[in-house]
């Protein structure tokens, strides 16, 4: 670990309390000398590190930048040395995949605080400006068919309200499969990837990336976007205001590792019905199975046990969707 690194460490570990230059040079084994170049070092890069002449530096105690001791502190459920947080990245699916090919011992937990290339479902982009977004992504090795991995992203949708619960005190809804909704607008959107093994029909290793609009961007949201994503935090919430992003990313992780866990008990299906947007709704379809499929309406009856959709469709024919794009005809804010 570097300096800079150690610095950061010690700082974080004592976030809002003023610390002495000695102090950061005993504890990280450095010079004086090597302590200051790493503080201006963390200063240039944007970190919210006051100093005091005669008592030294401290992290502000509204600092909200992630990282992964920050993360750590929050999250019982992964090893040390199993987080890697980003300034930018192109897509933390993207960095997962690498990694993993790189047989990184999973599982493990990309972060990034910006996204060049951030990847959404059906081909689609998703936007990830810096500093107001959370952009995570779990690698893991599950015990699991092709077959039944929609149940892991029906997972990751619960796991993702769990932690918005437990950390912020918001309740969220889903809709199928797996976008997360919040007084009637998208907050977050989850892409799940698969690593698999045609021979066994196996999935070798499962990327599960999470993009959350944690607070209003500052050049706010792309035109395209404005009707339909809304944040977490309230627009006139004060900047700096509930530095909970590391927070959040652990209870997330956490949540989504212990449902995983338990995977085949589906007791979280109850609450996905519960928390579900779409369940009675009329609903326009595409069937994701179908190439090129087209569109049909239907009413949403309910979603069985393996999360999948199960649609009545106009002609009273019955059928169950287990991928594919849904269009809810109007979404009330709750
Ligand atoms: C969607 O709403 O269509 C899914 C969006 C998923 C976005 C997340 S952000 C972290 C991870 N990295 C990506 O490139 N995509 C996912």
């Amino acid at each position: 670990m570097s300096v800079k690194e150690t610095v950061l460490r010690l700082l974080e570990a004592k976030k809002g309390d003023m610390v002495s230059g000695q102090w950061l040079a005993e504890e990280s084994g450095a010079s004086r000398t090597a302590v200051w170049k790493a503080i201006h070092s963390l200063i240039e890069e944007g970190y919210p590190i006051d100093s005091s002449p005669n008592k030294g530096y401290r992290l502000s105690p509204s600092s909200d930048f992630l990282s992964a001791d920050g993360i750590h502190s929050n999250c019982a459920r992964l090893p040390r040395g199993s987080i890697f947080v980003y300034k930018e990245l192109d897509s933390t699916n993207n960095v997962g995949k690498q990694l993993i090919a790189e047989k990184r011992e999973m599982p493990f937990l990309v972060v990034s605080e910006s996204q060049t290339c951030g990847r959404g479902r059906m081909g689609r982009s998703f936007f990830s400006p810096s500093g107001s977004g959370i952009y995570m992504t779990l690698a893991l090795q599950p015990e699991l068919d092709v077959s039944r991995s929609v149940l892991m992203t029906t997972a990751a949708s619960v796991a993702v309200c769990r932690g918005i619960r437990d950390v912020l005190g918001l309740e969220c809804s889903i809709k199928w499969v797996n976008d997360i909704y919040l007084n009637g607008k998208k907050v977050c959107g989850i892409l799940t990837e698969g690593i698999t093994n045609f021979e066994t029909g196996q999935v070798d290793a499962l990327v599960i990336g999470i993009g959350i609009n944690y607070r209003m961007p500052e050049g706010r949201f792309p035109d395209d976007l404005q009707e339909i994503a809304g944040t977490l935090l309230k627009e006139d919430s004060p900047s700096g205001v509930l530095p909970v992003r590391n927070q959040l990313l652990g209870s997330i992780t956490d949540h989504l590792i212990s449902l995983i866990d338990d995977l085949d008990s589906r007791d979280f299906m109850k609450e996905y019905r519960q928390r579900s947007l779409v369940i009675g709704k009329d609903i326009r379809f595409i069937d994701g199975t179908q190439r090129g499929g087209r569109s049909q309406e239907g009413t949403v009856v309910d979603i069985d046990d393996n999360g999948g959709l199960i649609i009545r469709t106009r002609t009273g024919e019955q059928l169950t969707l287990n991928s594919g794009e849904i269009t809810i005809r109007t979404i009330c804010p709750l």
